[in-house]
C-alpha cells in the first residue's frame, strides 16, 4: 500500500523555487514523488533545479503575476497543489517603513501571492480538488519587526482562511506555515552589517537552532499529501519553539541567567 505520506504522480507549482525555502521545497516535493513546476522572477534563480516546468513573473506586479499563471495554466494544465513561496522584506522597524516601503512589500507579499494564487484556487475549484499552502511567517503571529511584511504575512492567513471556509465544499484545503528565523539568502544583508547577528538571535529559540529549510519544506509536503486529508484553515509555526512564549524572559528575569 502508498503511503499517504507519499505525493507520487502529483503535481506542485512552487513560487520562489529558486530562493533558500523554495529549493528545499523542490527537493522536498521531489523526494516524496511529485513533479514540481518552479516560479521566480527570473530563469537564473530556477537554473540546475528539477523541475518539469516554469514560469516567470514579477510577484510585485499583480497583473503580470496573474497573466503569468493563467497563461501556464492554459497551456499546461492544473496542478494538484500549490505553495505560495515567494517573498521579501528589508524594512525591519517602523523607522524604515513610509507609504512607499509599505505599499511595496504589500504588493509582493501580500497582493501579489493572491494574484498568483486566486487563478489555481479558482480552476481547483472547478475540478473539485486541491491543496494550497502559503509560506507565511511567525510575523503573522505576533511582532517581530518588519512592520509592513507582517501585515502581509497576516494578511495571508485571512486569505487561507477564506480560501478554506469558501472553498472546502469544492474541495479545496489551503493552509499556512510560519516559519521561524531560517537562515538563507534573505538574511544575507543582515548578517553583512553584523557577522555576529546569530548570536543575537539564537537565545529567542527554546531548540536552541534557527530552522532548517527542509523542516519548512516537509511540513508544506505534508499538508499537500493525503496524510493531511483532513486538515484546512491551520495556521502552522515551524518555528523552533519561538512562538510557544518567551524564553529570555524565562532565562532572564526567572532563572536569572
Ligand atoms: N528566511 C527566514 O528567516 C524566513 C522566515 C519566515 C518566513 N520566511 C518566508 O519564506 C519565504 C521564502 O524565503 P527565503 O528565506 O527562502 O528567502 P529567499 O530570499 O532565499 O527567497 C525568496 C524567493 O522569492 C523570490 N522573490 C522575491 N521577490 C520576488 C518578486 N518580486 N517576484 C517573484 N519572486 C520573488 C526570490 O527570487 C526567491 O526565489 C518568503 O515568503 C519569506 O517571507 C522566511
Amino acid at each position: 500500500m502508498t503511503s499517504p505520506f507519499r505525493l507520487d504522480g502529483k503535481s506542485v507549482l512552487i513560487s520562489g523555487a529558486g530562493g533558500g525555502i523554495g529549493q528545499s521545497l523542490v527537493r522536498a516535493f521531489r523526494d516524496a514523488g511529485a513533479s514540481v513546476i518552479g516560479a521566480d522572477r527570473e530563469a537564473g534563480m530556477l537554473k540546475g533545479l528539477d523541475l518539469t516546468g516554469q514560469l516567470l513573473f514579477d510577484q510585485a506586479d499583480a497583473k503580470a503575476t496573474r497573466a503569468a499563471v493563467s497563461r501556464y495554466l492554459q497551456e499546461h494544465g492544473l496542478p494538484d497543489a500549490v505553495v505560495s513561496n515567494a517573498g521579501f522584506t528589508k524594512a525591519e522597524h517602523l523607522g524604515q517603513v513610509d507609504d512607499d516601503v509599505w505599499a511595496s512589500e504589500l504588493a509582493i507579499n501580500l497582493n501579489g501571492a493572491y494574484a498568483m494564487t486566486d487563478p489555481i484556487v479558482a480552476a481547483m475549484a472547478e475540478r473539485g480538488r486541491g491543496s494550497v499552502v502559503f509560506i507565511s511567517s511567525v510575523n503573522a503571529l505576533g511582532h517581530f519587526g518588519n512592520p509592513a511584511y507582517s501585515a502581509a504575512k497576516a494578511g495571508l492567513v485571512a486569505y487561507s482562511k477564506a480560501i478554506a471556509v469558501e472553498r472546502g465544499g469544492e474541495g479545496v484545503r489551503s493552509n499556512v506555515i510560519c516559519p521561524g528565523s531560517v537562515r538563507t539568502p534573505a538574511w544575507d544583508h543582515r548578517l553583512a552589517a553584523d557577522p555576529s547577528l546569530l548570536d543575537n538571535v539564537l537565545p529567542h529559540y527554546p531548540l536552541g537552532r534557527m530552522v532548517l529549510p527542509m523542516e519548512v519544506a516537509n511540513a508544506a509536503v505534508f499538508f499537500c499529501s493525503d496524510a493531511a486529508s483532513g486538515i484546512t484553515g491551520t495556521v502552522l509555526p515551524v518555528d523552533a519553539g519561538l512562538t510557544a512564549g518567551n524564553l529570555r524572559f524565562v532565562d532572564e528575569v526567572l532563572r536569572g541567567k
